[in-house]
């Protein structure tokens, strides 16, 4: 677990809290990127050396001018670099032939603009790694800490102190939200640009914001993440002290093409970033209003010890609204106890509602908010709350926002948070409520969305708190897996052949139907009378991989004579509709006996590498999909547990309607193996086991149907 340290410096101390800043490209001409800079860096109040770098100046600002970084009179610790791009390389090279130990590159024209950059950005990235640099950018707004405080960018203004870590791919949601956040009154510790990630990922800043000591959550905008098993490794790491929320964009098709378009990142499928942030206790926002109002939550209130939502409102609508949104994202409506209830109705009017949502109706005033409040918090069933208000004339809501206050000061360990629904007439109030740590936002589904994120946190620490029975397997023979790959790749194939899939599947521990290779009907008859018949046959060709779509398969045969016969027929079908499909022979295969048809699949991510599926098998697999996703490094055995408890297949195998329950135990025990299969062989591109039989409990499970594709 990362560990913060009071006065332990962060790996990235020199880019946040450096003694001496050079500003190259630092311009006395207003309106030019190298003023800015230079004007950020003093009205920051950065109290550390201050050297502007130009050399046609001697004095920019007030501030003696050098012609060059070997002029200044002390070393340097942070170079800020704002000349054109063709001149940057230069620099960066003076930088570190200067011991200069970390760059800020301002400069666009890199990966963002195609080839020519990219060149570029390599250049400058084998600079700064051979004089051992670390860079922020290219292509960024810059840096800025509140606490150091240095401004090293050109953004138009400097955050106010406060206690987020934001990190953003993008430049202009950073000046957006910088903007935005001093309208509220919202706080930073750091604010990074993070440009096109040459050097410096988010990774890198993630791990850097759960070190300080001034970061209570750490918020990003990112359109992609540049290696994602760092990224695993330390969300993981950094999420069980510091809560990570994320809004990653490129969800939509459409999004993807605008993500990579924009900092030539390349988006990775959206499905594998939702796993692996739900398997690194991420939070995902949907929205950057939802990134924020996370952000806020985080940083005012406590985690609740669980899920049970107390509602106070003023009045019936939005008590419902907020009673759906509970429900919708996740969370329970809590049940008041007999006591509160009846203290309520000694208390309340008549025609107020004594039961959750509690309804203090249209005309209370603070000392009744101030009642209801009281016995709600107090209420041991109840874990947070939300309080409701909507302005009728008769009340100051004011006074009801200090009461709100008082009475959560009482019960600091419960979250609590508002919404005053309106304009001018809420707004003096929610001031208020906001200055005194409780958000209060303008509509009833934020306060609820809010407190979600909280909730799901908790989850997730607690969850990563029990004990991690890491996956480890026995009984597996990788070299024997292996021999069937290169059987394949000898034969220049990327897809196996059914007996190198069943091979290497009983290499690994799975079972597997009793099944071998005819290459001819006598063979095929041997064969089947060694299995014992009912038997199956199915076509053995690398092109085809659905094999009932063409005849391929035969069910149930019974006697040599029928086993002959089928042979013909599959290989007489398979060539009239694939004439150019080049058959192995015939698989011939035992008849199982039925089981719960499952499915357990694997397809490569390129940023997360394999993803694990589990879920209903058989043919109507992409019908009904349901199915689940884990990614297979760093599962643990309670990880797949939970993959199979998200689907519905899962109520089958507990035993649905009477039926008796499946071997589950078994099931779990085929995704760990096929889980260490596709990691110990990067080769295995893509792969299916369909149908898995479930048997009943202790019988075990069968694959019956195994594809293996390689990667080219
Ligand atoms: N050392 C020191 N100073 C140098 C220099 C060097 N090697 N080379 C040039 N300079 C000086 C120039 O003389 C100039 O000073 P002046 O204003 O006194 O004339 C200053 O550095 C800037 O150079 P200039 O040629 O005027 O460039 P510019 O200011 O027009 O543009 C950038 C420079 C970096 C701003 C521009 O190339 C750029 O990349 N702009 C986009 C930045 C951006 O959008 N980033 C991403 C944000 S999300």
């Amino acid at each position: 677990m990362l560990m913060a340290q009071a006065d332990q410096p962060t790996p990235l101390k020199g880019l946040f809290a450096p003694s001496a800043v050079a500003i190259v490209g630092a311009s006395r001409k207003e309106g030019k990127i190298g003023y800015s800079i230079l004007r950020n860096v003093i009205d920051s109040g950065y109290g550390g050396e201050l050297y502007p770098i130009n050399p046609n100046e001697d004095e920019i600002l007030g501030r003696r001018c050098y012609a060059s970084l070997a002029d200044c009179p002390g070393p340097v610790d942070l170079a800020v670099i704002a000349v054109p791009a063709a001149a940057v390389a230069a620099v960066a090279e003076e930088c570190g032939c200067q011991g200069v130990k970390s760059l800020v590159v301002i400069t666009a024209g890199y990966k963002e603009i195609g080839r020519e950059g990219l060149a570029r950005e390599k250049e400058l990235l084998a600079t700064v790694r051979r004089h051992g640099m670390r860079m922020l950018g290219p292509n960024c707004l810059g840096l800025m800490d509140t606490h150091t405080p240095l401004n090293a960018s050109f953004a138009a203004g400097f955050p106010l102190k406060g206690d987020i870590a934001f990190l953003s791919q993008s430049g202009a949601v950073c000046a957006a939200i910088l903007d935005w956040s001093l309208s509220v009154g919202l706080g930073f510790s750091k604010f990074v640009s993070l440009g096109n990630k040459a050097d410096l990922t988010e990774t890198d800043f993630i791990r850097d914001a759960a070190l300080d000591t001034y970061s209570k959550v750490i918020l990003c905008y990112i359109e992609d993440v540049v290696d994602g098993e760092a990224f695993l490794e330390t969300a993981r790491q950094v999420g069980a002290r510091t809560p990570v929320v994320i809004l990653k964009s490129g969800s939509s098709q459409a999004g993807a093409r605008a993500a990579s378009s924009h900092t030539g990142a390349l988006a990775g499928s959206d499905l594998a970033y939702e796993v692996a942030f739900s398997q690194a206790g991420v939070l995902r926002a949907r929205t950057m209003e939802e990134l924020f109002d996370l952000a806020i939550a985080f940083t005012t209130q406590p985690l609740p010890v669980g899920d049970r939502v107390g509602i106070v409102t003023n009045s019936g609508g939005p008590g419902i609204i907020a009673t759906d949104a509970v429900e919708a994202r996740g969370l329970k409506m809590a049940e008041l106890a007999r006591e509160t209830v009846e203290a309520l109705r000694q208390g309340l009017p008549p025609t107020a509602s004594f039961y959750n949502p509690v309804d203090v109706i249209g005309d209370a005033d603070d000392r009744r908010y101030d009642f209801a409040l009281s016995h709600v918090l107090a209420d041991p069933g109840v874990d947070s709350v939300v309080c409701l208000l909507t302005r009728p004339a008769v009340i100051n809501p004011a006074l009801v926002a200090r009461a709100i206050v008082a009475r959560r000061r009482e019960h600091p360990a419960k979250p609590v948070v508002a919404a005053f629904l309106g304009g001018e007439n809420v707004a003096e109030a929610s001031r208020e409520l906001v200055a005194a740590g409780v958000p209060c936002f303008s509509f009833p589904e934020r306060a609820v969305t809010a407190l979600s994120g909280l909730a799901r946190y908790r989850g997730f620490r607690e969850r990563d708190r029990e004990a991690h029975h890491p996956l480890t397997v026995k009984g597996v023979d990788r070299g024997r897996a292996a021999a069937a790959l290169d059987r394949a790749r000898e034969d220049r194939r990327v897809v196996l052949l059914a007996d190198e899939t069943m091979e290497v599947m009983r290499a690994y521990g799975v079972a597997v139907v009793p099944s071998g290779l005819a290459r001819g009907p006598e063979e095929a008859v041997v064969l089947a009378k060694q299995l014992g018949y009912p038997v199956a046959l199915k076509v053995a060709s690398p092109q085809i991989l659905h094999k009932t779509d063409f005849g391929g398969v035969r069910l149930g045969i019974k006697s040599p004579k029928e086993t002959m016969q089928a042979f013909f027929e599959i290989v007489e079908d398979t060539q009239r509709h694939l004439p150019r499909a080049s058959i192995y022979g015939v698989e011939v295969q035992k008849m199982m006996p039925p089981g719960t048809e499952l499915i357990v699949g694997m397809s490569r991510d390129v940023h997360f590498g394999p993803l694990l599926m589990f879920g209903l098998g058989g043919i109507y697999v992409n019908l009904f999909r349901d199915v689940s996703f884990r990614l297979a490094r760093g599962l643990t055995w309670g990880e797949i547990e939970a993959m199979l408890a998200d689907t519905k297949a899962f109520a089958l195998l507990k035993g649905y309607r009477g039926k008796r329950p499946a071997d589950v135990d078994a099931v779990i025990d085929t995704l760990g193996r096929v889980a260490a299969l596709v990691l110990d062989f990067p080769e295995i591109a893509e792969l299916d086991v369909n149908p898995l039989f479930a048997y009943e409990r202790g019988e075990g499970v069968c694959a019956l149907d195994v594809k293996i594709t390689l990667s080219e």
